[in-house]
């Protein structure tokens, strides 16, 4: 066992952790989804907020939390260090570093969320050491973290990998011009993390723009950072001695605003979508409008019309921000699958997040899938089946399919699903989906 390695005793999760993964959602489609829908905290935002706790002196609260896997996992991460942690009524998290025991991120929870990778780099930042399990491949892609790494190396950091784990040590992190290979979300991530407390100035060159990232260093600047540039591709760090705790409230979910406008566009129904965030979705809106939507904005919300429309079938490739995000590529394929026309669709972000085409072919889907290419000629209907989801978002695709298709669809492993939509069961109900979780 590793140095720094903790005991996590799961055992009391374990049985509802196998029901959990036997759950499926029972789908009886056909019917346009009409009404308002309130959008939650953004997953993808608040992991990496959980994690910059860790960089705070005093406490930390995070609010607009979504009631989702993957938060409980960091929260189980963090706990795990010794963090003292409480969640309230409404799920805002209440944080404080003063109580940390061990800089470990165990393999055990680092294999159920990659995301886990966000604690390396405040945690050698704030307190010069850290062992971090190496996360592994996943469905999607074999998602490799060696910019996180090399970047951190370039702050002198020194990183060995013993055992699986990535250990970090550094007296103080100093500042450097970094430029990133290839854009990376996380890696931007967990570099601006580090340079917050390093000593002089960093430059992250070719950053990944993602609104998710703009929210880490509003936060940041919030804690006491001195962060320019973020939201264009390159943010320039000025490194601080010490950051506090603050309040802060996590930005709307962009991905799950998007799924719930699809399940609009796909049923021929009309959603409006509250508390959302249109300026962070303009690359999607633009692709529904072209899909035939009627699509309007206000401050903080999206309303998609599709009753009395055509669908028509569209282009897509898949790019970093603001291009068209991997993350929405999957709903769209189901879009496609019912839409007028041919669409053609590129995922140009991950090896290997294609799953959901046989399973929509199971459904009568006509798609032709040529490495990272899907051709896909729209039909008149599909049927229901039991289709598995490998991803989360390729969960909602078939979901969304399941709510559009004739009679039954059985969707199994909606344990990813529950990673990333919070009650969409609920949500969908409400909107007038017939949806069961069996
Ligand atoms: N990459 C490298 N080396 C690295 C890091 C990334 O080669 O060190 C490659 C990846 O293999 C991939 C590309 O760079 O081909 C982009 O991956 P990125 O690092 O941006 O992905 P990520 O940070 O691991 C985040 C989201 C994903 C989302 C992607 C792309 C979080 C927690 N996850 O992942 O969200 O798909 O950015 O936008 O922010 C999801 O929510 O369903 C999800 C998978």
């Amino acid at each position: 066992m590793s140095r720094y390695s903790v005991v996590i005793d799961t055992s009391p999760f374990k049985n509802e952790n196998k029901i959990k993964s036997m759950e499926k959602f029972e789908i009886e489609g056909g019917k346009p989804l009409n009404g308002d829908v309130i959008v939650s905290g953004a997953k993808n935002a608040v992991l990496p907020l959980q994690a910059a706790a860790l960089l705070a002196e005093g406490e930390m609260i995070i609010r607009n939390v979504p009631r989702l896997k993957d938060v409980a996992t960091m929260t189980s991460l963090l706990e795990g260090m010794g963090v003292t942690l409480s969640v309230d009524d409404e799920n805002n998290i209440r944080s404080n570093t003063d109580t940390l025991t061990t800089q470990c991120a165990p393999y055990e929870l680092v294999r159920t969320m990659r995301a886990s990778i966000l604690v390396l780099g405040p945690l050698v930042a704030r307190y010069g050491e850290a062992e971090v399990s190496l996360p592994g491949g996943c469905a999607i892609g074999s998602r490799p973290v060696n910019i996180h790494l090399t970047g951190l190396e370039a702050m002198g950091a020194e990183i060995t990998v013993v055992d699986g784990y990535i250990r970090a040590k550094a007296r103080r992190l100093k500042g450097a011009k970094i430029v990133m290979e290839t854009i990376t979300v996380t890696g931007t991530e967990n570099l601006l993390m580090a340079a917050v407390l390093a000593e002089g100035t960093t430059h992250l060159e070719n950053a990944a723009r993602e609104p998710e990232v703009v929210d880490l260093a509003h936060c940041l600047i919030a804690m006491g950072a001195k962060i320019t540039g973020a939201g264009t591709n390159t943010i320039v760090v000025e490194g601080v001695e010490r950051l506090n705790g603050i309040d802060y409230s996590v930005l709307p979910d962009r991905i799950e605003t998007g799924t719930y406008l699809a399940a609009a566009a796909i049923t021929g129904g009309r959603i409006r979508c509250l508390n959302a965030a249109p300026n962070t979705l303009d690359a999607v809106l633009q692709k529904f409008k072209e899909a035939g939507a009627k699509v309007e904005t206000g401050d903080d919300w999206i309303d998609l019309d599709m009753r009395g429309r055509t669908l028509k079938a569209v282009d897509i490739r898949t790019e970093a921000h603001p291009g068209f995000p991997t993350d929405m590529q999957a709903q769209f394929m189901a879009m496609n699958t019912l839409s007028k026309g041919i669409g053609v669709v590129v995922e140009n972000i991950f090896e290997n997040r294609m799953m959901h085409v046989a399973e929509l072919m199971r459904m009568g889907a006509n798609i032709r899938l040529e490495g990272n290419t899907a051709i896909v000629a729209g039909m008149p209907t599909l049927q229901g089946a039991p289709v598995m989801a490998t991803d989360l978002r390729a969960s909602a695709c078939l979901i969304l399919a399941g709510l559009a298709a004739q009679g039954m669809t059985m969707v199994d492993r909606i344990y990813h699903t529950d990673r990333g939509y919070e009650r969409i069961e609920d949500k969908l109900s409400a909107l007038g989906a017939r949806i069961k979780r069996v």
